[in-house]
């Protein structure tokens, strides 16, 4: 099928084939056509230029921008959004005066997730985040990895993954899918951490890897939850199934967390509000991507990472939305772009490009989505007319995404 879109106000995020991440000053320069035509065969983008369309472009379906411009689908690198139900309860909490902290030490936060998961049939549970994922879907998000962790028993963790399989199989989206058995220490193993850690390490992880369920391992390291002795063993034990690292640092403290994962090879190091010199020091001319997750340090009056000053250290950063029911329940990729430019000092530019071509390189993926390039998926949307770039991230609750587009073809909600 081949696919065009003429009248494309201005196609952006256009980069040549072989970019696999863009770093420090290069995260600025957000390439574009103004005036363009894009034309997808079989799902991959095939050609795109100024317009006229050349007269030997042919289409089984002509698309018209009517002055929209196009972007590259959403990369979110970081979501938990298989749950059962929301936890507006602690939303009041917090209204209340508790902190994140606090709360998870009463029983709330993950467990309290986690003994709905145990309740909830995996049909429903499919079910459910399959409305988020026509949601972020609508959005605007075109690839996005999904975490367990709300299963903490082997029984438990397999379901969430056999769902984010099921999700994989059946979505017009790219799925890849994290274990993340360390998310709290389960019910069960109350006061037994490092037996629960054990149980990760010699049940969990070879359990998943028989099935073949998981791209990633993930640990929580932080104060209050995993320690990065703790972590590293995770990850050893990881490694030996061919599971990558991404994991959770520096939410709640300065925890060492971005060290052991650069150490281990990590992908992606992730939250990062509490950030020091050594951390950043550690990033530098690692593989591993620094991913910013404004929506939770949004809603929950937590600090925000600080962008410029990774960037300027010559690092390339990410953003994802972190989609969960306790620290972000929201998906939305739009708004997580606005947050980093508003409070977070990013560009537009910066924050698109960290939304697009650095997320698709924390979901492994940068040859295959993330920028407009010739032979790349034909992920991408369409906005609404709009005076420029910017207005994008200006525009901070405007419904801007009108049309998605995903491997070629429109996707309606
Ligand atoms: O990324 N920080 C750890 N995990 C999630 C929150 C999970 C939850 O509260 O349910 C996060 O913020
Ligand atoms: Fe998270």
């Amino acid at each position: 099928m081949r696919l065009l879109v003429e009248n494309i106000a201005e196609l952006v995020g256009i980069r040549p084939a072989g970019v696999e991440r863009l770093c420090g000053a290069e995260m600025a320069e957000l390439p574009s056509i103004r005036d363009a035509w894009l034309l997808a065969d079989d799902g991959r983008i095939a050609a795109f230029g100024p317009m006229p369309v050349p007269a030997d472009i042919t289409a089984d379906v002509t698309v018209d921008a009517e002055g929209g411009m196009l972007f590259p689908s959403f990369c979110d690198s970081h979501t938990h959004l298989v749950y059962a139900g929301s936890r507006e309860q602690e939303f009041l909490d917090k209204i209340n005066g508790l902190s994140y902290e606090e709360i998870a030490r009463r029983g709330g936060g993950i467990l309290n997730s986690a003994d709905r998961l145990h309740e909830t049939s995996e049909e429903e549970l499919y079910a459910q985040a399959m409305e988020r994922i026509r949601e972020i879907v609508a959005k605007g998000t075109g690839s996005v990895e999904i975490k367990s962790g709300y299963g903490l028993t082997t029984e438990d963790e397999l379901k969430m993954l056999r769902v984010i399989r099921r999700i994989r199989e059946t979505a017009p989206l790219t799925v890849r899918s994290t274990f993340l058995g360390a998310h709290a220490v389960g019910r069960a193993y109350a006061g037994r951490q490092s037996e629960y850690v054990d149980m990760v390490c010699r049940e969990m992880i070879p359990a998943v890897a028989r099935e073949g369920l998981a791209d990633f391992v993930d640990v929580f390291c932080d104060e209050g939850f995993f320690t990065t002795e703790e972590t590293a063993r995770i990850l050893r034990a990881g490694a030996e199934y061919g599971l990558v690292p991404k994991i959770h640092a520096n939410e709640l403290a300065v925890s060492g967390g971005v060290q052991v994962g650069v150490a281990h090879g990590a992908l992606s190091v992730d939250h990062l509000e509490r950030m020091d010199d050594e951390a950043i020091e550690a990033l530098r001319g690692s593989r591993t991507m620094p991913t910013m997750l404004p929506g939770a340090a949004f809603f929950l009056g937590m600090s925000y990472p600080p962008a410029r000053e990774m960037m300027r250290a010559g690092l390339g950063v990410a953003l994802a939305s972190d989609y969960n029911p306790g620290s972000s329940p929201s998906g939305d990729m739009k708004t997580v772009v606005s947050l980093a430019c508003i409070r977070m000092r990013m560009t537009p530019a910066e924050a698109i490009n960290a939304a697009t071509l650095n997320g698709a390189y924390a979901l492994g993926l940068s040859h295959e989505c993330g920028s407009i390039t010739v032979g790349k998926r034909a992920d991408f949307f369409l906005t609404r007319p709009m005076p420029s770039v910017a207005f994008f991230p200006y525009a901070y609750t405007t419904p801007l995404v009108h049309r998605a587009f995903l491997r070629g073809r429109e996707v309606v909600a």
